[in-house]
């Protein structure tokens, strides 16, 4: 299984022979990037940010930043010398064989399904504060899950399945819309960045750090490392300028300028919006009535809430819109507003790059044999994966409907930070083994980037949550069986067959020698 591998040459020889337009330069690139990565993370994980470790958040933004940026360095590395769909999946299969390559693929489905499903209760929060700024409220039962004394959280369902849908007839983003939407969520950043930075006070930042660096000993997922684990959320999505780098112009250049440059911008954003948010109304976190910390997304925090705001005061922590809530409470009521009409319209692109990713993960993976190949039959009129896609919608909108943000962003987080780690070890094993093969882009101090890069997402993994972090192993051990029970006997690498045709999931894979 381990020997199992798909040489990097047979890979990049089937890219080649794919005729998808080389068409996206570096500009373009930056912007996907930058589409992918901006949502539910800045917009709503803010509020939970602070809650874990008020004030001091504004380090898990920075361990988050540094901690994504030695990844991306791995990243382009590695894209630039693989430029084929799959990213970390077709990776590993090049490098570490088989059984890890699967195991990346099985994670890569927790990060972007998973992923989905927190965009849509994001988005969801934001609706349903619109709605509230017009005068109609959606009753309580409805409009969150349990965990907060609803039942449903029937907005996060709808959308959802609605992407679901748009994605199974056959939208796909187009690059002008990313650039729209780019420019509306770059645009509410701004605003809120000026708006907010004039009225800081510098006494909204004591105490700095309520909750230590690591929850002051109550538990695992809190204090700044704790909320750097959750707020890594908020960076993901720059891995997907490499599954773009097959339509990339000059991939080997492009494809770091993009990774990176997606990266740095964002960060930039990120830490002025954090200052202007914490500095403007304040970021401590709310304790229960023993002066314990609460966690966010329990019923135990939502009821505290409760009563704080019938008092007629709502914390930031308390927030499901963080950023429009906390320019409503300096007085900007009307923009305040306007940065949620930005998130309900800029949050369902990012639902739908990640549903997109998911199903491309799947197809990849399909196609290698691993999973039964009908679950990747396109669609004879609409030319998409309409069964995966419908199968991972409604899985989507399920965990949507029913789990809070903050925890469905933490699941996912443990599968990307697998994924990263992954690369990490692979960049190291390629310089190893294959020394000699071109590399456009590389890692500069790899052997002390490249380490860091997996120790830290390592690190960031044992400071998520425990519930959250036992997914993963729960998550793989069932990998493990489909994997044994499946992939290992259908794999056409084990079977000795190679795919030519990338392009085409429905042809049949033409067989050459065996590899060994
Ligand atoms: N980074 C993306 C977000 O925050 C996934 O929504």
């Amino acid at each position: 299984m381990f020997g199992r591998v798909k040489p990097l040459d047979a890979i990049l020889a089937t890219a080649e022979k794919k005729s998808l337009h080389r068409s996206l330069g570096a500009i373009q690139l930056t912007l996907l990037g930058v589409g992918a990565i901006i949502g539910t993370g800045i917009f709503v994980l803010t509020s939970e940010a602070a809650q874990k470790a008020g004030p001091g958040m504004m380090w898990a933004f920075v361990i988050a930043a540094l901690v994504c940026g030695v990844a991306a360095l791995c990243y382009s590395e590695i894209a630039s010398m693989v430029p084929v769909s799959g990213s970390a999946y077709t990776y590993t299969y090049a490098v570490m064989g088989e059984l890890l390559a699967w195991m990346v693929g099985w994670a890569l489905i927790l990060e972007y399904a998973v992923a989905a499903s927190a965009v849509s209760v994001g988005w969801s929060g934001y609706f349903v504060g619109l709605l509230n700024s017009w005068g109609i409220t959606l009753p309580h039962a409805i409009s969150v899950g349990p965990y907060a004394g609803g039942i449903v959280n029937l907005p996060a369902l709808l959308i959802a399945l609605l992407v679901t849908a748009l994605l199974m007839v056959g939208t796909t983003e187009s690059a002008r819309v990313n650039a729209v939407l780019v420019a509306i969520k770059v645009t509410a950043l701004t605003v809120f960045i000026v708006l907010t930075l004039p009225v800081i006070k510098g006494e909204n930042f004591e105490p700095f750090m309520p909750n230590g660096w690591f929850g002051n000993g109550q538990g695992a997922g809190l204090g700044a490392v704790g909320a750097a684990a959750s707020i890594f959320f908020a960076y993901v999505g720059f891995d997907a300028v490499s599954t773009a780098a097959e339509e990339t112009k000059n991939p080997q250049k492009n494809v770091p300028i993009g990774l990176i440059g997606s990266l740095a911008i964002c960060t930039v954003f990120y830490l002025l919006v954090a200052a202007g948010a914490i500095g403007a109304i304040g970021a401590q976190p709310v304790s229960g009535p023993n002066g314990e910390i609460l966690a966010p997304g329990t019923s135990m925090l939502a009821d505290q809430c409760k009563s704080l705001v019938a008092a007629g005061t709502e914390p930031l922590v308390c927030s499901r819109e963080a950023l429009a809530h906390v320019l409503r409470a300096v007085g900007w009521e009307r923009v305040g507003d306007l940065i949620g009409v930005a998130a309900f319209l800029a949050l369902p692109s990012v639902i739908l790059i990640m549903l997109f990713g998911q199903t491309r993960i799947f197809f990849v993976m399909a196609r290698d044999g691993l999973l039964p190949e009908k679950l990747a039959s396109i669609h004879p009129k609409w030319k998409t994966p309409h069964i995966v896609t419908m199968i991972t919608g409604v899985a989507v909108s399920f965990f949507a409907a029913f789990l809070p943000v903050g925890q469905l962003a933490d699941i996912s987080n443990s599968g990307t930070l697998f994924a990263f780690f992954m690369v990490a070890l692979a960049v190291l094993i390629l310089r190893r083994t294959q020394p000699d093969r071109p590399r456009p882009f590389r890692t500069p101090l790899v052997w002390v980037v490249a380490p860091l890069a997996a120790a830290g997402c390592f690190g960031l993994f044992l400071n998520l949550p425990f519930e959250s972090k036992m997914v993963l192993p729960v998550w793989g051990g069932i990998g493990l069986i489909v994997y044994f029970a499946y992939g290992y006997r259908k794999s056409h690498v084990g079977r000795g067959l190679v795919e030519v045709h990338e392009s085409d999931a429905d042809a049949p894979p033409q067989p050459v020698p065996p590899i060994d």
